[in-house]
């Protein structure tokens, strides 16, 4: 595993390394896509890994960007990044194909760090959690626009937590006042509260809390499906595309997408005709997820909750 420090200082671990290298056979030497380039991590190891590899590096956040071009510069013309959505991975392409494609969903730790973005609350600043900084809604801003229910309903999906009627209900009492949460404390503090008299954890009570805001603020969970489907029409027959997540629902729809991929029939088991559309474009390469080894674990907190699955693109 490797730890990466970007020239401010950052660390980010790239998890599940070799693993995704091998999957992808990087070693063979190829053109690929990293949908979630962050700070070039597994890009740096994918082009070491041939001396002909080429990547393509996709990230929303221009930070990223910044950070990884930097540390990738002495690849030359091997290594391109685009700012775009990885919902966008079609046009990012334009019309080219290639032998793999990488994702490594989520938050960096860089972006974690960064006490300016609102990610973490262990310093006070304003409630953004936005990975692109240039569209989209704050998390204040959606705190401050969303119904109760819809407060609570992300809470409760997104981070499993069981106060989310509280939290929710606390936090709209508050809408439209001068004690409305626009600031990480505000919110870490009010979720706390709200989470008195209930049982000692190891992590504090607003942690998902804000894992939840963070999904909703990008939209993490809707654009997965689109993306695989698109990504497996930007490979070449045999590519790799390998994914690795961080939450059971993440991990779920990249299941039941690779699942229809490999053209499982989903109609009810009584029907006569397949009408789901089932199609055979890929083979699973993953038949249970990859975790991470005890080493890794050892060394990377953060890599407690990864999966990594993989399918190879067929001739069709
Ligand atoms: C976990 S980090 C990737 C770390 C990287 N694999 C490494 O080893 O350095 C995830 C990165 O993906 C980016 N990201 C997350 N969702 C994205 C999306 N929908 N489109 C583009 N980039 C995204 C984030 O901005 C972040 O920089």
């Amino acid at each position: 595993m490797k730890m990466q420090h970007d020239a401010s200082g950052f660390t980010h671990q790239s998890v599940l390394l070799d693993e995704t290298l091998e999957l992808i056979n990087a070693s063979g030497g190829g053109d690929f896509i990293d949908a979630t380039l962050g700070l070039g991590g597994h890009t740096e190891a994918i082009l070491l890994a041939n001396d002909a590899n080429t990547v393509l590096g996709i990230d929303q956040d221009r930070e990223a960007l910044k950070s990884a071009g930097e540390r990738l510069a002495r690849f030359g013309e091997r290594f391109a990044a685009v700012h775009a959505n990885f919902s966008e991975i079609a046009a990012a392409a334009d019309g080219r194909e290639f032998d793999g494609i990488i994702a490594d969903l989520g938050v960096s730790s860089m972006q974690l760090d960064d006490e300016t973005r609102g990610f973490s609350f262990r310093e006070d600043a304003p409630l953004d959690m936005r990975m692109d900084v240039s569209t989209g809604r704050t998390a204040a801003e959606l705190l401050d626009e969303e119904s109760e229910e819809t407060i609570a309903n992300i809470i409760y999906k997104y981070g499993e937590e069981r106060n989310s009627r509280r939290i929710a209900k606390w936090i709209v009492e508050k809408q439209g006042t001068a004690d409305a949460i626009t600031t990480t404390r505000q919110l870490a503090d009010l979720v706390e509260r709200a989470s008195r008299g209930g049982k000692k954890e190891k992590i504090h009570p607003a942690t998902r809390t804000f894992q939840a805001l963070r999904i909703a603020v990008n939209n993490e969970i809707d654009i997965i499906e689109p993306f695989l489907r698109d990504s497996i029409k930007t490979l070449k027959t045999d590519g790799v595309l390998a994914v690795i997540t961080f939450h059971s629902l993440e991990d779920r729809i990249v299941k039941q997408a690779f699942r229809r991929f490999s053209g499982r029939c989903e109609c009810p088991p009584r029907q006569p005709v397949c009408t789901c559309g089932a199609e055979k474009l890929v083979e699973i390469l993953t038949r249970k997820p990859i975790v991470p080894n005890e080493a890794e674990l050892a060394a990377n907190q953060r890599s407690r909750s990864a999966k990594l699955r993989a399918c190879r693109k067929l001739a069709y």
